[in-house]
């Protein structure tokens, strides 16, 4: 790693807490350099000096180094195996369930998890934490406002249910929105909760190192109780599942065993 990078990623953990050495290093690093040679750089160290004074760059840094994109019901057949095997089994066991969408985003992901919730229970009954390092997205999941793309995957029933047309897109309803309670929060550096019921946390653990993955998955463990949940994305097997206490309870399903 050169020097300059290196010491980039000492000052901005200084500053931020964020370690980005726990990000794989290849694409992190291209991410960046294309930014800070876009803001007219040629190296780190200057390009964090800039940062430091200017909140606009600092929240861009921001931008580019969390990959946010998310959409309804991403990966369709992996939420009706929730609604249809995990969701039952979990309720059968406990009638209010502790729910955290970690990563989650611009709010696409807590929210589905909130409407497949309502086929259980009344909303009102459903509270859902969900939790992401990025300050300025939270503010943009709390709004609940979407574009037509990221909504392809919602059913008709649910979409006529639980959106509002509006001028800017579609706007989710009040009632989903209060089920959620949104908290900034750096699944790499700050302690969790206990006693989950279920934890989904998806597409974000790929960016991830494989020594930070390992520890991120002590740490989901820790936090579920035995029974429940970790829920993960489309191309994030875990590879030794019971070195953690898992057990593959369906594809990117694993349930705590003890
Ligand atoms: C690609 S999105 C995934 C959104 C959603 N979970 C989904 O699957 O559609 C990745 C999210 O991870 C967040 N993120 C990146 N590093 C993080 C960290 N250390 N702690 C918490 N969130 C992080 C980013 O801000 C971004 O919103």
């Amino acid at each position: 790693m050169s020097q300059d990078y290196e010491q980039f990623i000492d000052q901005v953990k200084k500053k931020t807490a964020i370690d980005l050495s726990q990000y794989k290093e290849a694409q992190m690093k291209r991410r960046l350099e294309s930014l800070r040679n876009k803001k007219g750089f040629d190296q780190f160290l200057p390009f964090f000096q800039a940062m430091t004074k200017d909140k606009d760059l600092f929240n861009e840094f921001l931008e580019r180094m969390t990959i946010n994109v998310s959409e309804f019901y991403r990966n369709g057949r992996r939420w009706d195996v929730l609604e249809t095997k995990i969701l039952p089994r979990l309720l059968q066991e406990r009638k209010k369930l502790k729910l955290w969408s970690a990563a989650c985003s611009t709010g696409e992901e807590p929210y589905t998890l909130a409407m497949i919730m309502s086929k259980f229970m009344p909303l009102t009954q459903v509270s859902i934490l969900a939790t992401d390092l990025d300050r300025a997205i939270l503010e943009r999941a709390k709004l609940g406002l979407y574009t037509e793309r990221s909504l392809k995957e919602v059913p008709k029933d649910i979409l006529t249910a639980y959106f509002e047309k509006d001028p800017m897109g579609y706007k989710v309803r009040d009632e989903v929105k209060r089920t959620v309670q949104f908290k900034q929060q750096n699944l790499l550096a700050d302690r969790f909760d206990d006693q989950y019921d279920l934890i989904v946390c998806r597409n974000v653990m790929i960016y991830f190192t494989e020594e930070a993955k390992h520890e991120l998955y002590l740490k989901f463990s820790k936090a579920l109780r035995p029974g429940g949940v970790l829920f993960v994305g489309s191309t994030e097997q875990i590879f030794n599942p019971s070195l953690y206490d898992f057990e593959s309870e369906d594809t990117f399903f694993y349930k705590k065993i003890k």
